[in-house]
């Protein structure tokens, strides 16, 4: 049987590091300080650290627009602080991926500083140029954040695509140059012994050259672009293309984000005889409490809609020799306690263990996202001009100028949605700032600050945190949890979510309470004549298990059963 490789064994710890620790006190957080704060990931016990976009930018969209691949944003530190980080992670046997942006860059790239000039510059190929069409813009896409995907420049008398800001130029991939210069980066950053990367909007880069209308979807303004933009005609030619030409060539992970893929799509980017990547990340979680605009709303998702979604990729990336990523939340979304749990103070914590539960008892690789570990809640800043996301604040201009909806509707959708939610600093501390700045911090910290942050979770044995780290150890100890195959027990049950990992030898169950009520939940039959040992739980569980459990107010426990 072939090894299996250390990513599929592997936990990943997500770091934003604008928000994740200030070192010198300038109010954003920097590389510095994620090497002051090594040692408490390693206490954590997670293998591989994420960074989010580390590159120089104009910080349009936080990073992910880039004005040079190959130096350190000047607000986060330089090429000297990286090389430093990487050293000492490597040593505390922590690895380090990168963002890898590329379906765009910053309109400060001097690619597109050149392209803009002239129809015949050299560099004008590398972005994508349309005619106008009857004094238009070339099709009726919108952007992500809602405005038109399209620019016009008018001294070259052409539009340029941009499926984010129009600040994030879309590079034309077609252009075999650029795929070079692309790969070209990818060494510059594996060859520092990087290892690997988290792929940005991959699934976008191949545009369908027939560039058509899309459908005029949740309300907005412009059509939408993924029907001719997402999953497109080169896609796995690229990734297949650049695998064969760099990622082959290393030791590393990849995961690929993508956007408006089914899991019959992920798996052609992710079955290992394909050769394109590792993993992605699915967005069909995310989406289960979208209302009629959108992400923006205040609906909440359906419990049996949420196992469905989990079902799905758990059987299907195992049947087709795909491998999955498993995550609450990232830094676009919101909180998981507050979005998928609770943020009441009696339960956000049995909340947080129990999420972190059902998700780390799953096949795939985990990512923890910066502040998970504490259980940490969205935040309600009291006016939209404490929010910072470009996203956040377009959605409260469309819903309220263009939608005529509510201020006070417009917040509570943000209150839910926004990405700030993600973003604010990692709470260190009770002390000022939360003890990650000793400046003024570039965005609020989450005012409950004082009862949520880092100072408090090492001080108490029954945190969050510590219950986050025995998860990890789990999946260390018991390969099961990397080989199980899944078994959804209880498919319509809206309150309790349960599933079993099976091998050869042993069967985990998993069971968690998604509610405030006590449960009483069953065995299948095919366990109840077995013994199951507790191992682990966020209450004080019976050790062994027969033929029932009884789960409090957001209740979960894991027990092991040996095959006899
Ligand atoms: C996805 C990233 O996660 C998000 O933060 C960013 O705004 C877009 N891609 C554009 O790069």
């Amino acid at each position: 049987m072939n090894k299996i490789p250390w990513w599929k064994k592997s936990v990943v710890y997500q770091i934003y590091p604008k928000s994740f620790y200030d070192a010198n006190g300038d109010g954003i957080g920097d590389l510095q300080g994620i090497i002051k704060k090594l040692d408490y990931l390693v206490e954590l016990g997670v293998d591989v650290l994420w960074l989010n976009p580390i590159y120089r930018s104009p910080q349009v969209d936080n990073g992910y627009d880039i004005s040079n691949y190959h130096e350190i944003e000047p607000e986060l530190g330089n090429m000297a602080d990286f090389n430093e980080l990487l050293k000492k992670a490597h040593e505390k046997n922590l690895k380090i991926i990168l963002d890898l942006v590329v379906n765009h860059t910053s309109d400060q790239h001097p690619w597109f500083k050149q392209a803009k000039k002239s129809k015949s510059n050299s560099y004008h190929d590398y972005y994508i140029w349309k005619a106008p069409v009857d004094q238009h813009a070339p099709n009726n896409w919108g952007s992500s954040f809602g405005d038109s995907a399209w620019t016009y420049e008018k001294d070259i008398a052409e539009y340029y695509l941009h499926l984010f800001a129009k600040e994030q130029p879309d590079l034309n991939w077609e252009n075999k140059k650029v795929r070079n210069e692309i790969y070209n980066l990818m060494r510059f950053w594996l060859d520092k012994g990087i290892d690997g990367f988290r792929m940005d909007v991959i699934s976008l880069i191949s545009k369908d050259p027939a560039y058509l209308d899309g459908p005029i979807i949740q309300n907005k303004k412009y059509g939408s672009y993924y029907a001719g933009a997402a999953n497109g005609p080169r896609v796995h030619e690229y990734l297949r293309e650049m695998n064969h030409e760099v990622l082959t060539q290393y030791d590393i992970m990849t995961v690929g984000e993508t956007p408006h893929t089914t899991v019959e799509e992920a798996t052609k980017y992710t079955a290992a005889h394909n050769h394109e990547l590792n993993m992605v990340f699915h967005f069909d979680h995310m989406h289960l409490d979208y209302g009629k605009n959108g992400k923006f709303s205040t609906k909440r998702f359906s419990l049996s809609a949420l196992k469905q979604v989990f079902t799905n990729w758990q059987e299907g990336m195992a049947q087709h020799d795909g491998w999955n990523s498993l995550y609450w939340s990232n830094h676009d979304q919101a909180r998981p306690v507050t979005r998928f749990g609770t943020d009441k103070h009696e339960y956000r914590e049995a909340a947080a263990k129990m999420l972190g539960t059902i998700l780390h008892m799953q096949q795939g690789t985990p990512f923890i996202f910066e502040g998970e570990e504490l259980g940490m809640t969205n935040t309600r800043f009291k006016s939209i001009s404490d929010y910072n996301d470009i996203e956040t604040k377009l959605i409260y201009k469309d819903f309220t100028e263009n939608k005529h909806l509510s201020a006070d509707y417009a917040m509570e959708t943000i209150y839910l949605k926004s990405r700030d939610n993600a973003r604010t600093p990692v709470p260190w501390s009770a002390e000022d700032n939360a003890g990650f700045s000793a400046g003024k911090p570039w965005i609020l910290p989450n005012p409950n600050y004082e009862q949520i942050n880092v100072e408090k979770v090492l001080s108490d044995r029954n945190s969050v945190f510590y219950y986050y780290k025995r998860l990890i150890e789990l999946r260390h100890k018991l390969p099961i949890i990397t080989t199980g195959k899944y078994c959804l027990l209880n498919p319509q049950d809206e309150d309790n979510y349960s599933f079993l990992r099976e091998t050869d030898d042993e069967i985990l169950f998993v069971t968690g309470n998604f509610t405030e009520k006590k449960l009483v939940v069953d065995l299948p039959d095919s366990l109840t004549e077995l013994e199951g040992k507790l191992i682990i739980s966020n209450f004080s569980a019976l050790g062994t298990v027969l033929k029932q459990l009884e789960l409090p107010a957001y209740g979960t426990a894991v027990y092991l059963f040996t095959k006899s």
